[in-house]
């Protein structure tokens, strides 16, 4: 007989946080499992991607406020000061803010 497996604690970076969109004025929130350019194509703001895996540099956005936590390939630490992968980024705080 299976005992059922204890559910991990989220680590912080799995958290749902908030997206902030600028110059759109909204607020979005995104999940655990959800990736900024999903909740973003979900609202209808228009956001290119090819790779999804952070490794193309297709949905780089320039970001505003927060601390984005970074998990593409692409970006040198030069474009990650300005920009994000939406397609792999998610938070390190509760939200983040893009210039969208
Ligand atoms: S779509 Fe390729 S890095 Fe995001």
């Amino acid at each position: 007989m299976q005992t059922p497996a204890m559910a991990a604690p989220l680590p912080a970076t799995e958290q749902t946080f908030e997206l902030v969109l600028a110059r759109s004025q909204m607020r979005l929130p995104v999940e655990p499992g959800e990736s900024m350019a999903d909740v973003l194509q979900l609202a209808g703001i228009a956001i290119d991607t090819l790779c999804e895996q952070g490794v193309c540099g297709t949905c780089a956005t320039r970001w505003l406020a927060g601390a984005p936590d970074h998990r593409d390939s692409c970006l040198s630490p030069e474009e990650q000061a300005t920009h994000v992968a939406v397609c792999c980024a998610r938070s390190h705080g509760p939200t983040l803010t893009l210039d969208l």
